[in-house]
C-alpha cells in the first residue's frame, strides 16, 4: 500500500521522481506529493492522482529547479481521508524536516497525544505525521545526534510497521531510510542512488539492487550508502540483479494492465513451468523445495493459508494435492488463521500463497506457523518479498509484475504451482509413473489451450454486453470449478462493482435459488468432468426461475446450446486442469464489464494492489 521512490544524484530530482510516481500508482492512488532540496526543502503535495501532482509541478514546479536529490510518495489512505493536507510528504514545525511513510504506526494515538501536549502542531489526520515530530523532538533534544541518529531514536518509540524515507535541510546531502513491516529497496546506478517500495520505478535507471530487511536503516548520500539496523550494527548487504525489464511493466500496446495481463498467460504458464518439467521422464524438478520434498511427503496436514484470489488458488490446491498426493489439506484465510488460536505441529506443513509477497495477513499467518514449528513453504510472485523471504522453502511463481490491481496471470501461476507441487507429492508414492507422465503432458498443453481462448475475445465481449446493466450475479461451479465460481465473481465485484457471489453449484437449492428471477444472471461452470449432468440439472432449475444462464462448457458440447445461447466454449482437459481454462473467459468477461461500465479497471476503487496492513 503507498509507494515511495526517492532519487540522490546529479539529474532533475522532480521529474524523475514523478515518473517513478507513476510508475508506482498501482500501489496507491489517493493523493500524491514529493519533497526536494535545492538549498531549500520544497514540497508539493495535490489530494487524486499522480496526474493531479503533475499539474501542480507544471504550474508551480519552478521551485523545484535545480534540485538533484528528493523523495516522493503515492498513498493509500489507512488513517485520515484522501486529501491535500494527508498527503505526504509530512513536515516538522519548522518544516526542514520531510518524511514519507508506507505501513501503520499502531501506537501513533498516543504518541500524539504526548506530542500535543509538549506544544506540537499536527496539520493532518493521519499516523504518519506523529514520526517526523518524533523525529524533530529527539534530534532537537540532542543536536548531535543528526539525522540519522534521530531517526534511529525516533523508531525506538514506535510500534507498526513502516517504510519511511527522510530528508532534511539541515543534512542536505542525505536520505535516511528505514523498514520494519513495508518493503524499501535501494537502486544502485552510476553516481546516483534510488529508493523505492518495489523495483517498478527504479528498473529503468539500473538492474543493480539492495533489499533492505526488516529492522534495517540506510542512509544514502550522492556517492555511498551505508546499512545498519535500528540497534546501531552495521550490515553487509549483497547486490541482486534484477531481471526485468522495464517493457514487462509497461502496458504493452493493450489499453489496460488487466488486459494485457490476461493475454500473456499463455506464455507465462510456460514461463512458470520453464525448467521445472520434463515431460517425457515423467520429471517435475523444484529446485525450491527439493531438500525439504521428503519432510513435505511425510506431512500429516498441510494447511494452506492465503487472502483473496491466492486463496481461491489454494482451494484449487486442495483439491490437487488431496486427489493425487493423499496428504490431507485444510484452506484458511490467513486473516482467520492468525486469530483463532489454530491446532499446528511440527508435523504440519503449512503453505502461504501470495503474489505481493508483503500481504499483511499472509505475513502473520506464516509467521505464527513458524512459531508453532511447523514447517512453512511459500507460493511468491515478487522476487525477494518479505514472505518469499521468511519461509523455510518455496517456488516462485515467475509471473513476473502484475500491476493490475486484480488478479489475473498471478491465480493461474499459482494453480500450475500447485499442479506442479502436487505431481512431486505424488511421485513414487501414490501415483503411477505413467499417470505424472500423462498429467505433465496435459499441463504443457494448457498455454495453447488458453490461447485459443483468449481468441473468442470478441465473442465474450458480446456475452458481456448482457451482464453489463446487472445489479447482481450468480457464479455456480462444482469440484475443482467452486473456486474457480468463487474467482469469478470476485472478479466481477472487485472492478465492475456488480454484486456478485459464487456457489458450490448444489448449493443453489439451500438458499440462493430464491434470488433467482428474469434478473438475475447466473454464470455456470459447466464443463464435461464427473458432476456435468448434476450441473445441467442446475441450469434447468436457473431456467425454471426464468434466470438467465451464461455457460462455459467444453468444445463439442451440443446440449448445452439447447438450454442457453450465451455459451463459451473451452478445449477439453481433464477435472485437475480445467480451473486454467474455466477461469480465462471469467476474466474477460469482468474486464468487458467493467470498461463498458466506464470503470478504472486497473485501479478499482478503495483497492489497492499490495495489502501490507490488517
Ligand atoms: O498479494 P496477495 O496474493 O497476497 O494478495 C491477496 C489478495 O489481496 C489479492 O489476491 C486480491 O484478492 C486480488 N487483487 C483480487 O484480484
Amino acid at each position: 500500500m503507498c509507494g515511495i521512490i526517492g532519487y540522490i544524484g546529479k539529474r532533475e530530482a522532480a521529474p524523475l521522481l514523478l515518473n517513478g510516481l507513476k510508475r508506482l500508482e498501482y500501489r496507491g492512488y489517493d493523493s500524491a506529493g514529493m519533497a526536494v532540496l535545492n538549498g531549500q526543502m520544497q514540497v508539493l503535495k495535490q489530494k487524486g492522482s499522480v496526474g493531479n501532482l503533475e499539474e501542480l509541478l507544471n504550474v508551480s514546479g519552478t521551485v523545484m529547479l535545480g534540485a538533484t536529490m528528493g523523495i516522493a510518495h503515492t498513498r493509500w489512505a489507512t488513517h485520515g481521508d484522501p486529501s491535500d493536507r494527508n498527503a505526504h510528504p509530512h513536515m516538522n514545525i519548522s518544516s526542514d524536516i520531510a518524511l514519507i511513510h508506507n505501513g501503520i504506526i499502531e501506537n501513533y494515538s498516543s504518541l500524539k497525544k504526548e506530542l500535543l501536549s509538549q506544544g506540537y502542531e499536527f496539520e493532518s489526520d493521519t499516523d504518519s505525521e506523529v514520526l517526523v515530530h518524533l523525529i524533530d523532538r529527539v534530534w532537537k533534544a540532542d543536536p548531535s545526534i543528526g539525522l540519522e541518529g534521530a531517526v534511529r531514536q525516533a523508531l525506538r518509540h514506535v510500534d507498526g510497521a513502516y517504510g519511511i524515507c527522510v530528508v532534511s535541510s539541515r543534512e542536505p546531502d542525505k536520505i535516511v531510510v528505514a523498514r520494519k513491516g513495508s518493503p524499501l529497496v535501494i537502486g544502485l546506478g552510476d553516481g546516483e542512488f534510488f529508493i523505492a517500495s518495489d523495483a517498478a520505478p527504479i528498473v529503468e535507471h539500473t538492474n543493480k539492487v539492495v533489499y533492505l530487511l526488516d529492522g534495517e536503516m540506510a542512509v544514502v548520500t550522492r556517492d555511498n550508502y551505508t546499512v545498519k539496523t535500528i540497534e546501531n550494527v552495521e550490515q553487509q548487504k549483497r547486490v541482486t540483479e534484477l531481471d526485468f525489464s522495464l517493457e514487462k511493466i509497461e502496458k504493452g500496446g493493450y489499453e489496460h494492465f488487466m488486459l494485457k495481463e490476461i493475454f500473456e498467460q499463455p506464455e507465462v504458464m510456460r514461463d512458470v513451468m520453464r525448467g521445472r518439467i520434463r515431460v517425457e521422464e515423467g520429471r517435475v524438478q523444484l529446485g525450491g523445495i527439493e531438500d525439504y520434498l521428503d519432510r513435505l511427503k511425510q506431512a500429516k496436514r498441510i494447511v494452506i493459508c492465503a487472502c483473496g484470489t491466492s486463496w481461491h488458488a489454494g482451494l484449487i490446491g486442495e483439491y490437487l494435492i488431496e486427489e493425487f498426493a493423499r496428504i490431507p489439506v485444510e484452506v484458511d484465510y490467513a486473516s482467520e488463521f492468525r486469530y483463532r488460536n489454530p491446532i499446528v505441529t511440527s508435523d504440519d506443513v503449512v503453505i502461504v500463497i501470495s503474489q505481493s509477497g508483503e500481504t499483511a495477513d499472509t505475513l502473520a499467518a506464516l509467521r505464527l506457523a513458524k512459531e508453532k514449528g511447523a514447517l512453512v513453504m511459500g507460493i511468491c510472485n515478487v522476487v525477494g518479498s518479505t514472505i518469499a523471504r521468511e519461509t523455510l522453502c518455496g517456488m516462485y511463481t515467475h509471473a513476473g509484475p502484475e500491476v493490475g490491481v486484480a488478479s489475473t496471470k498471478a491465480f493461474t501461476a499459482q494453480v500450475i504451482v500447485l499442479f506442479m507441487l502436487a505431481m512431486a507429492l505424488s511421485k513414487g508414492r501414490t501415483i503411477s509413473q505413467e499417470e505424472i507422465k500423462l498429467n505433465l503432458r496435459e499441463l504443457a498443453e494448457v498455454p495453447e489451450k488458453v490461447a485459443r481462448i483468449l481468441e473468442q475475445n470478441d465473442a465474450i465481449r458480446e456475452i458481456a454486453l448482457k451482464l453489463k446493466d446487472a445489479r447482481n450475479a450468480l457464479y455456480l461451479g462444482r469440484g475443482y470449478n467452486f473456486p474457480v465460481a468463487l474467482e469469478g465473481a470476485l472478479k466481477l465485484k472487485e472492478i465492475s462493482y456488480i454484486h456478485a457471489e459464487g456457489y458450490p453449484a448444489a448449493e443453489m437449492k439451500h438458499g440462493p435459488i430464491a434470488l433467482i428471477d428474469e434478473d438475475m444472471p447466473v454464470i455456470v461452470i459447466a464443463t464435461r468432468d464427473n458432476t456435468y449432468a448434476k450441473i445441467l440439472s442446475n441450469i434447468e432449475e436457473v431456467r425454471s426461475r426464468k434466470g438467465r444462464v451464461i455457460a462455459i462448457a467444453s468444445e463439442g458440447d451440443r446440449d448445452i446450446e439447447q438450454l442457453t445461447p450465451d455459451v463459451i466454449f473451452i478445449p477439453q482437459a481433464s477435472a485437475a486442469l480445467l480451473p486454467l481454462l474455466t477461469v480465462i473467459p471469467l476474466q474477460l468477461l469482468s474486464y468487458h464489464v467493467a470498461t463498458m461500465r466506464g470503470c478504472n479497471v486497473d485501479r478499482p476503487r478503495n483497492l489497492a494492489k499490495s495489502v501490507t496492513v490488517e
